[in-house]
């Protein structure tokens, strides 16, 4: 409701399944597994968006890609520069940015934490900006940059 009263349509709303959720402790309601993508557009008249439709299918072995995309918690390998609370797997970010932008594009993560989004911006070619309010997260977010340059 907000995103439509600020003018946007949502175009899919993604499901990322973890294969390997949190247990739940309390064992009073099911296991919490799930997170969801919104994906949404500008309703501006002649606004296109980008979907990537071939590069999406040819990474789901041929197949129309759906809706519900299936990985694991962030790996370890992830997070050797420090720990975010909420990071989020760089495979999800990745088909994110694959998805819906185009080589050279600029992104915006306003919200960016240990920068997920700029470190696969960074791999696929695109450009990047990330703001935060915790300088803790944006100084991780530099020392993931630098880990992969190197
Ligand atoms: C859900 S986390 C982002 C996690 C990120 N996707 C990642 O993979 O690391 C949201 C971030 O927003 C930041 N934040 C919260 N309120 C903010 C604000 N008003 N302005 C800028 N950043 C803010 C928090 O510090 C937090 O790191």
């Amino acid at each position: 409701m907000a995103l439509e009263e600020e003018g946007f349509k949502i175009i899919n709303n993604i499901t990322w399944q973890k294969t390997n959720p949190p247990p739940n402790l309390a064992c009073k309601t099911f296991t919490h597994s799930t997170e969801t993508i919104l994906w949404a557009r500008k309703d501006f008249k002649h606004f296109k968006y980008t979907f990537n439709y071939d590069v999406m299918k040819k990474l789901n072995n041929n197949k129309q890609m759906k809706d519900v995309w299936t990985t694991s918690l962030t790996k370890p390998s992830e997070k050797k520069q420090g720990k975010h609370p909420t990071q989020k797997p760089l495979e999800i970010l990745e088909k994110v940015i694959l998805a819906s932008t185009k080589e050279n594009d600029l992104i915006l993560d306003p919200f960016c934490g240990s920068s997920t989004t700029g470190i696969a911006a960074n791999k696929l070619n695109r450009n990047y900006i990330g703001i935060d309010n915790s300088k803790e997260y944006l100084d991780l977010s530099i020392r993931r940059y630098y880990e992969i340059k190197e």
